[in-house]
C-alpha cells in the first residue's frame, strides 16, 4: 500500500526563526526576508517540489527572558527584527498556483472582528489558499506592549481563543448567506439585505453585534492549524484544527501525541482520521549520507549557543542564563509515571519518551539546528507541572461551529484540496 507523505515548509518573516546563528552561513539568504523576491522564489521552489504549503510562524513580542534583557536576541537576530506574516500571502499567491499559505496569528492581541476581515481579505486575494495557525502567544513582552500589562494565564488564553474562534466562525459562516451578493446591474441591486445577518455575539470576552465586513470568501473559514501541547491546547486543537503541528523529538512521543490528539478529536465528535498531523523536522539532504552528515556538521559550527538560549528562555519563561553549559536540567513530564531518561540513555534512533534529562549545553546546540532530540514542545506550560485532567470545552464549540456552518458545509470543503490543489492540478 502506498502512503502519501506531506510537507509543510516552516518559515518566519525574520532572519533567525529557529536556527539561531545560521544567518552567518555563507549560503544563507534569510537576511533577504525583507524582499518579496526572497518569498516568491521560495514559494515557487516549494510548489515545484509539491509541498502542501508554506507556513509562516509569528510572534508578537520579543525574547527578553534570557539574562533579563533583549541584548542577545538582538545580537543574534533571534526572531527580531520580525515582519508581519500576513502581508506575504498576496505576493506568494501571485507567484504560485496551488501552494497553501499558512499564516500565524494570535488570539491574544487583535480583536476578532478586525482580524476576521483581514483573513477574509487574504482568502479572497489568494483565491482560497489561506490557512491560519491559531496561537495564544507566550511572550510577556508582547502583552505588555499592547497595553495588557502581562499575559493572561495559560489556560485562560485558551478560553479566550475558544470564544475568539466562535466569533470568527459566526462572521465567516453566519453573516453572509450564499447568494447574498447579487450584482444585478439592471435592477440596481448589489447585495440582498435579507441574506446578510448580524452575528449577535455577546460573550465573556467579546461583543460583536453586527455584520461581517467581507462578502463570503472562497473558503469562508480558512484551513485551521494549531499546535497545542498542553491539555488545554490539545483540546482546542482537537476541537478546531484541521492540521496539527507537533514538535516531538522521538518516535514514541510522536506516536503517543498523535494517538492522544486523535482520541480527543473523536471525543469531541470529529472524525479523528481527518486531522492531518505535521511533525517538525529539519531535513538536510545531499547525494550520500556521508555528505549530508558533513553538511550537518558544517551547519552546527554556525549555531549560536546564546541564540538558542534566547529562544529556550522565551519559550519556557525560564532564564537559562542562570545555568552553566554542563548543568543538567530535568524536563518534567506532563504525565505521571512517564519514565524519565537521561541523555546517555538516548541512542541515535532516539529511544525515549516524553520527558528526559538533558544537558543543556549540548541539547541547545542541537536545538539551534532543530534536531529531533531537543526537548519536546514549548510554551510557558513547561514551567508548571500540570497533571490535573481538564474539562473538555472544545466539544461545545465544535457543535456550535457545525451549527453555524450548516450541515455538510465542512464536509464539502475537502481538506486535501483546501490545503493544496496539487491533486487536482
Ligand atoms: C511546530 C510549531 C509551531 C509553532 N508556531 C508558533 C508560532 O508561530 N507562534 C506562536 O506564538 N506559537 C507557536 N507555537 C507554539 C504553540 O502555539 C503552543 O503555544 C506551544 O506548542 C505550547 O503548547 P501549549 O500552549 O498548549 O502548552 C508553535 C508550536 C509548534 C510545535
Amino acid at each position: 500500500m502506498t502512503k502519501t507523505i506531506r510537507f509543510n515548509a516552516f518559515e518566519m518573516n525574520c532572519v533567525g526563526h529557529q536556527s539561531p546563528g545560521l544567518w552567518r552561513h555563507p549560503r544563507d539568504r534569510s537576511w533577504q526576508y525583507k524582499d518579496l523576491e526572497y518569498w516568491t522564489d521560495l514559494a515557487k521552489l516549494l510548489e515545484t517540489g509539491f509541498f502542501d504549503s508554506i507556513f509562516i510562524a509569528d510572534v508578537i513580542g520579543y525574547y527578553d527572558v534570557y539574562k533579563g534583557n533583549l541584548d542577545n536576541a538582538l545580537l543574534q537576530g533571534v526572531q527580531i527584527p520580525v515582519n508581519d506574516p500576513l502581508q506575504l500571502a498576496n505576493p506568494i499567491a501571485l507567484a504560485t498556483n496551488h501552494l497553501g499559505i499558512g499564516i500565524t496569528a494570535s488570539t491574544s492581541f487583535e480583536h476578532p472582528y478586525t482580524f476576521a476581515r483581514r483573513l477574509s481579505t487574504a482568502d479572497h486575494h489568494t483565491k482560497g489558499r489561506i490557512g491560519w495557525n491559531i496561537v495564544t502567544s507566550y511572550l510577556e513582552s508582547g502583552a505588555k506592549n499592547v497595553g495588557q500589562g502581562g499575559l493572561r494565564s495559560h489556560d485562560n488564553r485558551y478560553d479566550v481563543a475558544s470564544e475568539y474562534l466562535e466569533v470568527v466562525y459566526k462572521l465567516f459562516e453566519g453573516s453572509w448567506e450564499e447568494g447574498a451578493v447579487v450584482r444585478d446591474k439592471e435592477r440596481g441591486i448589489f447585495a440582498d439585505p435579507t441574506k446578510i445577518h448580524e452575528v449577535g455575539h455577546k460573550g465573556k470576552y467579546f461583543d460583536v453585534p453586527g455584520y461581517h465586513l467581507c462578502e463570503p470568501s472562497p473558503q469562508r473559514t480558512p484551513v485551521l492549524f494549531q499546535a497545542g501541547a498542553s491539555n488545554a491546547g490539545k483540546d482546542v486543537a482537537a476541537g478546531h484544527a484541521e492540521c496539527v503541528f507537533i514538535s516531538t523529538p522521538l518516535k514514541d512521543a510522536t506516536r503517543a501525541y498523535v494517538a492522544d490528539i486523535r482520541q480527543r478529536a473523536a471525543a469531541q465528535g470529529r472524525d479523528p482520521k481527518k486531522l492531518l498531523v505535521y511533525a517538525m523536522a529539519t531535513i538536510i539532504v545531499d547525494e550520500t549520507d556521508a555528505k549530508a552528515r558533513a553538511k550537518y556538521e558544517e551547519y552546527v559550527k554556525y549555531a549560536s549557543y546564546d541564540g538558542a538560549l534566547v529562544l529556550m528562555s522565551g519559550w519556557t519563561g525560564i532564564d537559562f542564563g542562570h545555568y552553566k553549559p554542563a548543568d543538567t536540567v530535568q524536563q518534567r513530564s506532563h504525565r505521571r509515571r512517564t519514565p524519565v531518561r537521561r541523555p546517555e540513555d538516548l541512542d541515535d534512533r532516539g529511544a525515549g519518551t516524553v520527558g528526559w534529562y538533558w544537558r543543556h549545553g549540548a541539547a541547545l546546540c542541537r536545538l539551534a539546528l532543530y534536531d529531533r532530540r531537543y526537548p519536546a514542545g514549548m510554551g510557558r506550560g513547561y514551567r508548571h507541572r500540570r497533571v490535573q485532567p481538564r474539562l473538555c470545552t472544545g466539544a461545545r464549540n465544535l457543535r456550535r461551529r457545525d451549527r453555524l456552518c450548516g450541515a455538510g458545509t465542512s464536509e464539502a470543503r475537502r481538506l486535501c484540496h483546501r490545503l493544496s490543489r496539487r491533486n487536482a492540478a
